[in-house]
């Protein structure tokens, strides 16, 4: 998830702001959407001129100080949140190519990068960057010269039919200094429209403070702009044509999607993170592609235990890995505080594959554990949302989770996308040790294939869960239940309310109610119960529910969150939010989803910040 603007003006602009005033006005309000590095090309006096730098966008405003670009009347700015390849100036945006007169930044993942790669390099093609954009614009480039007749809106179509993935593409040549052309698929572009020029963002904030009226683009279209025209396409070339809108939002609602929080708008990016997080790492013949999983395949297949390292809610997706890979690979599997593990001596060797899940890749117990194994001599694995973290680096391999930045203090969208990080590595292993046939894989992967638009239904029927917590925003402790993998749901539940909303709450073993947790409840005590698909295979289905009937008895208000056509909960409860199916190992994928909803319409509703919940930090680097 990087940030992108487009700009081009007539030059009688000049004298209320140039193509950098805009794009790097855009930049500002696009950083939320990445930090990595930032970059901007113009096109002035028949050549491309270019700036980026790594880091946030300070770096790259001080080296415009230092080294200014000419005034000009179009151009493009990026903003990364990397992907492939690490965080550095040479892999930031923008990328150069055909003798530099051509600039090209991205946004998206391009799934077959790597066999584009292969034939470019084949026809000589020499590449600066470890990027998958780098190849994206080389390709555009070669195309340029060949069939794309130095045309490049032409050749911008023709390559957009070459890539796989998800992409925002944009453009300029050196030799059309009247345009900016771009390309989307899967992936965010909106068109601003102005008075003698126009804009291209990743969103309205990209160009809100410079115009109001957009048009919004469909997938798969081609966009060129120039100072007083905006021509929209199909890959084919066949016109499109666009919806124009107005933007009501202010800056700062615009940033956020229109959303009034981060988080709000983060719970509405999972759809999108689980997409990305599975992109380009299976085949359709049920193959895991986890190239960047760089461990010897002969040592993975030796691993006789493994150990999960987090800490809170990474530690709950961890537990859904314990459950997910014993399943599937037959492996033993410890998740482990990192905190609490490099204390107790804990027994590591050579066979032991350690897996630490970090959002940041910057939190210190999870790093001292990871380095305290590697010193035993384990392998390392890191689950990590933040490319070019220290956890990534220091480990053996990555998996990177493709959520995009997380700027809510509380985790949504990076639990869900490490959940399927951890699907995926799950899989992975029980390909390599043959533990699941290929058919079983194939099946998984199609079920998790399935997630993205299941989440967007929960999403998109939300209003009972919110006037729910709205109604709820005088309780005082909360108790969550889960069983099996709906455990962790339960603790994941629990933590949203408390850092929330300040609620007491507890998340439990449902089958642990008994050995203590049911003297809590009293009259009108509310209780969560993430109920099993009633498909599960211990048939943990009937024991929930008779949990249910328990602790209503004593007086509890239960409130359940069951698989779509499982009537038998109905009597039970006092409230119940249905949830698409799945199979029963991915259920912790959409059962989250309306806890996260409750909490922070609760947290709202009692006037709190849900973005910056008291006393908390986004990455925890002390000890
Ligand atoms: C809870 C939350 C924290 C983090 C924990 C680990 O909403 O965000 O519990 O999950 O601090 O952080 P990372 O994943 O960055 O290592």
């Amino acid at each position: 998830m990087c940030g992108i603007v487009g700009y081009i003006g007539q030059p009688s602009l000049l004298d209320q702001h140039s193509s950098l005033d805009v794009l790097m006005e855009g930049l500002k309000r696009l950083e939320y959407r990445g930090y990595d590095s930032a970059g901007i090309a113009v096109v002035a006096d028949g050549a491309v001129e270019h700036r980026k730098k790594a880091g946030k966008l300070a770096n790259l405003t001080a080296e415009l100080e230092s080294s200014p670009v000419p005034v000009a009347s179009v151009g493009i700015g990026h903003t990364r949140w990397a992907t492939h390849g690490g965080p550095t100036d040479l892999n930031a945006h923008p990328h150069l190519t055909d003798g530099d007169q051509l600039s090209v930044i991205h946004n998206g993942i391009i799934e077959n990068f790597a066999e584009l790669k292969k034939e470019l390099l084949a026809d000589g093609v020499a590449f600066r960057s470890e990027t998958d954009t780098e190849v994206a614009a080389a390709l555009l480039g070669h195309i340029y010269r060949h069939e794309g007749e130095q045309d490049l809106t032409k050749s911008m179509q023709l390559v957009s039919q070459r890539l796989e993935g998800a992409f925002t593409l944009l453009a300029v040549h050196a030799d059309h200094p009247d345009r900016v052309v771009a390309s989307r698929k899967n992936s965010p572009l909106v068109v601003g429209l102005g008075e003698g020029e126009n804009f291209l963002g990743s969103d309205v904030s990209g160009f809100i403070d410079f115009t109001r009226r957009a048009v919004e683009l469909e997938q798969d279209q081609v966009v060129t702009i120039t100072a007083d025209s905006v021509e929209i396409t199909d890959f084919f070339g066949s016109p499109a044509q666009g919806k124009e809108f107005t933007v009501d939002w202010d800056a700062s609602a615009a940033e956020k999607g229109g959303f009034a929080s981060f988080m709000e708008k983060e719970i509405h990016d999972q759809p999108a993170a689980v997409a990305d997080t599975l992109l380009g790492r299976s085949d359709v013949d049920g193959n895991l592609i986890l190239d960047e999983l760089r461990i010897d395949e002969d040592e993975l297949k030796s691993i006789r235990k493994i150990i999960v390292l987090a800490c809170g809610t990474s530690s709950y997706a961890g537990m859904v890995a314990k459950y997910a890979i014993e399943r599937w690979c037959r492996i033993p599997v410890e998740v482990e505080l990192s905190h609490e593990f490099r204390y107790r001596d804990p027994i590591i060797d050579a066979n032991t594959l350690i897996v630490s899940i970090s959002q940041s890749g910057e939190t210190m117990d999870t790093l001292m554990a990871v380095r305290y194994a590697k010193e035993q001599g384990a392998r390392t694995v890191s689950i990590c949302n933040t490319n070019g973290s220290t956890i990534p680096r220091e480990s053996d391999a990555v998996l990177y989770t493709h959520a995009g930045p997380e700027i809510a203090v509380a985790s949504t969208k990076a639990f869900l996308a490490q959940i399927t990080a951890a699907y995926l590595l799950g899989l992975y292993l029980a390909q390599l040790t043959k533990k699941l046939y290929r058919e079983e894989i194939k099946d998984i992967l199609s079920d998790l294939a399935d997630i993205p638009a299941k989440v967007q239904q929960i999403l998109d029927n939300a209003d009972s869960i919110k006037e729910l917590a709205r109604s709820m925003s005088e309780a005082s402790s909360v108790l969550f239940l889960g069983r099996n993998v709906g455990y962790p749901v339960a603790l994941e539940g629990a933590l949203k309310l408390k850092e929330l909303a300040y609620i007491h709450a507890e998340g439990f073993a449902a089958g642990e109610l008994k050995h203590g947790p049911i003297a809590l409840i009293d009259e009108g005590q509310p209780v969560f119960v993430v109920v099993p698909s009633p498909m599960d295979r211990h048939s943990l289905h009937a024991k929930v529910v008779s949990n249910i009937q328990e602790v209503r008895a004593r007086g509890a208000k239960t409130i359940v969150v069951a698989e779509a056509g499982d009537e038998t909960v109905r009597d039970y409860a006092e409230r119940v939010f249905y949830v698409p199916e799945t199979q029963p190992m991915l259920m912790p994928l959409l059962t989250t989803v309306p806890l996260q909803i409750f909490a922070c319409e609760l947290a709202t509703a009692k006037g709190y910040d849900v973005d910056q919940p008291r006393n908390l930090a986004k990455s925890v680097t002390v000890e």
